[in-house]
């Protein structure tokens, strides 16, 4: 036996958790670069928090609210030379997985100012960086307590991890910028950690150690299952929001020991040619490939998760996130790219070929 498990990132996770730890962020620099999205982080107050509490200890910033949904090297590269010429000393990343991916692959990208974009996926480079600091305002991602930054590769066509695992020394975690987003989000980003949690359970990277986590997550999970049905999140109590955040981080620290499997493979090409959320992409295939596993596997999350059978948990997933179709061609592209992708099909504890993923079609299509 031999099992290891590393999650190098300080959590705290409380109501108006940036006004409580403001004290935090004084240690890691005079200026700080902000990395956000165009409007959420104002709505939804976080950044406005930041302000204050960076305010509060005289520490300078300077905004960068340009990232896009599933952000591009183009738009990394864009940040750090704002974060060089302003001469920053850390990041902030607040919002969903897309700003926070980006400010870790800033944040190493300013370090390293001599370097051109190759840096991002040169595997025997270095990987020192500015901190990074982590506020997650949506529910799914988990990238508050990841190494991960996945960026869209234009060249490529597809999405694809840096090859450097930047783990944010501080996360800072609010269920209280949950309650005004849209329940569209909520849900996509929910079920994103629904397959966090299953994937890296599944996994053959899991270890007792990853599945403490991943199973803390999934009973989580189970427990703000009903939230998902909800119209809005305007009523929920904070100890509900608390937990749909709570369900994402302890995903998060489960995928950081695993990475992900099958689903998130086959969704790459999906979010890249059809332009779809993340979270409907994986959930799209998540209900199939957990047909697919070894029984003991299925009926453990399955009872976990509280759902009667794979075909239960796909209905469950479609009805909240209403699929968009995938056409045939888009996934027979998914599946050409999932099995020239030799670190994703040995990530599946079974027999994962061209058939395998035929059947899971065919499940699919026999769902819907
Ligand atoms: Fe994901």
């Amino acid at each position: 036996m031999n099992f290891s498990f590393f999650m190098p990132t300080r959590v705290y996770e409380e109501e108006n958790c940036i006004k409580k730890h403001a004290d935090l962020l004084s240690q890691f620099g005079k200026k700080a670069m902000i990395i956000t999205g165009k409007s959420s982080a104002r709505k939804n107050g976080s950044y406005e928090d930041v302000c204050n509490a960076l305010n509060l200890y005289d520490i300078k910033h300077v905004l960068f609210d340009d990232i896009e949904e599933n952000p591009s090297i183009e738009t990394v590269m864009k940040a750090r030379n704002v974060g060089i010429a302003e001469g920053v000393d850390f990041c902030i990343g607040i919002g969903g997985g897309s700003p926070m991916d980006a400010a870790k692959a800033i944040a190493l990208m300013i370090y390293h100012k001599d370097s051109d974009a190759t840096y991002l996926y040169d595997a025997k480079a270095t990987s020192e960086h500015l901190p990074v600091i982590c506020i997650p305002t949506t529910c799914g991602t988990g990238s508050e307590v990841t190494g991960v930054s996945v960026l869209t590769i234009h060249e490529k066509k597809t999405k694809g991890s840096i090859k450097h695992r930047i783990f944010p020394e501080l996360a800072l975690i609010d269920g209280r910028y949950l309650k005004h987003a849209p329940i569209s989000i909520i849900r996509n980003t929910a079920i994103d950690s629904l397959c966090h949690l299953c994937e890296s359970y599944i996994n053959t990277k899991s270890t007792p150690y990853s599945r403490m986590c991943s199973d803390a997550g999934l009973k989580t999970w189970k427990d703000i299952k009903s939230l998902l049905l909800e119209d809005s999140l305007e009523s929920a109590s904070y100890s509900e929001l608390a937990s749909l955040m709570r369900a994402s981080a302890f995903a998060g620290i489960s995928i950081a020991q695993t990475a992900t499997s099958i689903p998130h493979g086959l969704s790459y090409p999906v979010t890249y040619n059809l332009n779809i959320s993340h979270g409907m992409a994986c959930g799209y295939f998540l209900s199939a490939f957990i047909e697919a596993a070894p029984e003991e596997l299925k009926q453990h999350i399955l009872y976990l998760t509280d759902f009667k059978d794979a075909k239960d948990m796909h209905f469950f997933i479609k009805d909240i996130l209403h699929f968009m179709p995938i056409s045939d061609d888009t996934l027979q592209i998914a599946k050409k790219e999932l099995c020239s992708n030799q670190t994703k099909l040995q990530s599946a504890p079974f027999l994962i070929n061209e058939s395998v993923i035929d059947s899971m079609y065919e499940n699919i299509k026999s769902w819907s």
